[in-house]
């Protein structure tokens, strides 16, 4: 069962989620960090950020993987993934630039793009800590429903409801792209600890399909029940359609505080 933390806000759980990075930094100097974009994760790195800076942490052999990018968007696109990467992680961590990658959208070399960064994780050792939010329709990465459970970095095309959600990034929804390159669940499920956040109300269905519900492609999120390490951590309103509450509370409530997250 993956270990589920109710924190007052988003705040909170940064500071809870940056925590346990540190100390995988200060264990493993070259540490690789599996990158979530989109809202969710930059309570996590705002705090990060200020732990670094405030503790002198040398990041400079720190690694990071992207979970997905956009295929098709210009280089340089503020939208795209790479960008949003360097903006809201590489720049503001301090973290070596060509240390940290981002699947290829490029669709000159899109065919083997999937294959090359499967290549280039494994290269890697693997992810060590794999930060996750996840999407209303339950997906993670850009794994949309329906997509396998052992699928690996590939194309996928984005549903409606992710291109709508998306859409505020953009300046016009149908400038977001149809196509995406995403870590497959598979691969996803390779880290050594994956970090689910979520919050908001709007996320309460996705996390209890993906923390109590059947495993099932139809909800890529309920994957995480297959791995051996998984903290969920979200807010009260995304945990509000959980039906174990009070069995997590108290669970946390009681960790031995040696065991971290
Ligand atoms: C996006 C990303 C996902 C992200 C999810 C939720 O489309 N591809 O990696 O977890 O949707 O986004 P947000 O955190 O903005 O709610």
């Amino acid at each position: 069962m993956a270990e589920v933390v109710i924190v007052e806000h988003e705040e909170a759980a940064g500071r809870l989620v940056a925590d346990a990075i540190v100390a995988l930094i200060r264990s493993k100097p070259d540490a690789v960090l599996g990158l979530a974009t989109g809202s969710t994760p930059l309570a996590t790195y705002r705090s990060l950020a200020s732990r670094i800076a405030e503790e002198s942490i040398d990041v400079r052999g720190v690694r990071g993987f992207a979970l997905d990018e956009y295929v098709g968007l210009p280089a340089g696109h503020p939208e795209s993934y790479r960008a949003v990467i360097t903006r809201e992680v590489v720049e503001p961590l301090g973290l070596t630039p060509e240390l940290v990658r981002v699947p290829n959208g490029d669709p000159a070399s899109i065919e083997h793009a999937g294959a090359d960064y499967e290549a280039a994780l494994v290269a890697a050792g693997g992810v060590d800590l794999q930060i996750l939010g996840i999407g209303r329709t339950g997906h993670i990465g850009f794994n949309e429903p329906g997509s396998s459970l052992a699928s690996l970095t590939r194309v996928k095309t984005l549903t409606e409801p992710t291109r709508a959600d998306n859409a505020r990034f953009f300046d016009a929804p149908e400038d977001v792209p149809m196509h995406c390159i995403t870590q497959g669940i598979g691969t996803i499920l390779r880290a050594r600890h994956l970090v689910l956040l979520a919050f908001g109300e709007a996320k309460a269905h996705a996390v209890a399909a993906a923390v109590e519900g059947p495993v099932t492609a139809s909800q890529p999120g309920s994957a995480i029940q297959l791995h051996p390490h998984t903290t969920v951590v979200i807010d009260e309103a995304a945990a509000s359609e959980l039906e174990n509450l009070a069995y997590y509370r108290h669970a946390w409530a009681n960790k031995p505080n040696w065991q971290g997250i």
